[in-house]
């Protein structure tokens, strides 16, 4: 497997994975497209025997000169699942947020979506909040890790 940053070529491909992983709240294409050149952002894709089998998407914001992470969507193609893609990619995000300084990464997951909260609390992610009718009939659950160098 390798993983390497997102090029605007690939945007098509990002977009047919996040139909497939999400019938509501997909990102639209535009929405990858910007994620993909906005210089905040970090767009990172996993190639599988050449084929994009997942992509994450990160951002780092600031507030009060702090630095945080954020994981905007982290998607894996049904054929290529439960074969460590989405953890790979958790992780270089995450290396590439320390290179930057950050020292926290948040997300955010449906409380039923199990794969996802699963990958996480193995990833060392902790729950942190509720969040009440965040996404309208399920609610949220924000988690943090702190990220350390290995
Ligand atoms: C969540 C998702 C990204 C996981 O990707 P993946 O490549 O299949 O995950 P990995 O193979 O790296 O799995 C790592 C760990 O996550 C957990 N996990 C992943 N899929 C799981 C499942 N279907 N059921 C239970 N645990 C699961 C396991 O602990 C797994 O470790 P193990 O295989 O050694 O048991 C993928 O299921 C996906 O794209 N889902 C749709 C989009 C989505 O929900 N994104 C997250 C939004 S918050």
């Amino acid at each position: 497997m390798k993983i390497r940053r997102a090029l605007l070529d690939d945007a098509e491909r990002l977009y047919e994975i996040e139909k497939e992983c999400f019938t509501f709240e997909a990102l639209s294409r535009e929405q990858i497209v910007s994620f993909i050149r906005d210089k905040d952002s970090t767009a990172l894709v996993a190639q599988v025997n050449g084929e994009i089998a997942g992509f994450i998407i990160g951002k780092i914001y600031t507030a009060n000169g702090k630095h945080a992470g954020h994981v905007i969507t982290i998607d894996v193609a049904v054929k290529h699942r439960r074969k460590g893609v989405g953890k790979q990619l958790l992780e270089a995000l995450e290396r590439i947020f320390l290179e930057k300084g950050v020292k926290f990464c948040y997300l955010e997951a449906r409380a039923d979506n199990i794969s996802a909260l699963n990958l996480y609390r193995k990833m060392g992610y902790v729950e942190l909040e509720k969040l009440e009718g965040y996404y309208g009939d399920v609610h949220g659950i924000r988690m943090r890790k702190n990220l350390r160098a290995p």
